[in-house]
């Protein structure tokens, strides 16, 4: 047997569910919760625009508005566009930050302009907060349901509903994205696995119930974060804390949903809390859903990643950088080759 499949073998993970439907339940039951429904249409209030970049860019601020479940509800996005001329039409990033300045450290907004890449930022709290506030979306969730929606599941949801603005601008875009770092990292795997839409899924440093396989796990674990992040899940997978084994799934559930679309994840060498050792094996687990769709998945050696080691053979693509838990224009940079590697017809 090979290092690899052993190492995979002793997390005695679950097995991957082939029924698309059933896997996507299965992530709503346990972890994320349901997800919103949307009625009607989104529609945009063009607030403000202006130049940026030197000139590379423009910014397009607006208002997004449409019913999430029946409710009334709004967020704002920023859509930064690149004003050179470029041979062929852009790509579309759905970009979930941290922080509402532009640009910012996670958000090299000329280094994405110039590489030909439409942005939709959204700044996620304005979404819904980041705590068990009942504020813009949270407003209407029922947190006494085991299946009330985390704020995952309402940060992917607002991700979709970006992208819904944005397709419906009728611009030519070649190609849609949705990336996060950390806990919006989380988000942009739970986004791209429920909207098949986005064909390049990018998940930053996404950790414990993110791209980290969770049975045995080191650094965070369901215990901590469903303690100290209640908010972020459904009410019922807290009660899986201290019994990770128990789950009927595990997070390579979550990436497999992905396929056959592109998935690029990437791992920083001192960040033990998200554990890139069980980001590594997760991607390693989950090539058998490529492969079932006719497509290659995770093509790596029969060993760990070492430091700044890139693979980019497959649709999933991994990078282990030497550095802390950050998002750092050198993953942006290896999020955008590999999606460039797997986009040659244009
Ligand atoms: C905390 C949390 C992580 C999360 C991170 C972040 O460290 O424990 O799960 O990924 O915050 O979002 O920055």
């Amino acid at each position: 047997m090979s290092h690899i499949s052993a190492m995979l073998q002793e997390r005695k993970l679950t097995p991957l569910v082939s029924d698309r439907k059933e896997a996507l339940e299965l992530l709503r039951k346990y972890v994320y919760g349901k997800t919103p429904t949307l009625t009607g249409e989104v529609t945009g209030t063009l607030t403000a625009t202006e130049s940026c970049c030197g000139g590379a860019g423009k910014r397009e601020y607006v208002d997004l508005h449409f019913e999430m479940d029946g409710n009334p509800v709004s967020f704002p996005i920023v859509l930064s566009s690149p004003t050179i001329n470029f041979d062929r039409p852009s790509r579309l990033i759905v970009f979930l930050n941290f922080w509402a300045d532009i640009p910012n450290r996670y958000y090299p907004e000329e280094l994405l302009m110039r590489n030909n890449f439409a942005v939709a930022r959204i700044y996620y709290k304005e979404v819904t907060d980041d705590s068990d506030l009942a504020d813009g979306l949270g407003a209407f969730v029922d947190r006494t349901k085991a299946d009330a929606p985390g704020k995952i599941s309402l940060w992917a949801f607002a991700a979709s509903r970006a992208l819904d603005y944005c397709l419906g601008l009728g611009r030519d875009y070649r190609g849609l994205g949705v990336v996060g770092h950390s806990r919006l990292g989380k988000t942009a795997l739970w986004a791209g696995a429920q909207d098949e839409r986005f064909d390049f899924v990018a998940s930053n440093c996404s950790g414990c119930s993110g791209a980290a396989i969770t049975r045995d796990k080191i650094g965070e674990n369901i215990e901590h974060i469903t303690r100290v992040f209640p908010f972020w899940f459904c009410p019922t997978y807290a009660e899986y804390a201290n019994r990770e084994h128990e789950l009927p799934l595990d997070q390579h559930l979550l990436l497999s949903l992905v396929a056959p679309r592109m998935l690029s994840v990437v791992s920083a060498s001192e960040d033990s809390w998200a554990d890139p050792t069980s980001e590594y094996l997760a991607c390693c687990a989950v090539s058998p859903a490529w492969e079932a769709l006719g497509k290659t998945g995770f093509v790596h050696p029969d060993r760990m990643a070492l430091y700044e080691e890139r693979f980019n053979e497959g649709n999933v693509g991994y990078y282990f950088r030497e550095g802390t838990h950050a998002l750092t224009a050198r993953d942006w940079e290896a999020h955008m080759s590999f999606w460039n590697k797997h986009r040659s017809i244009w």
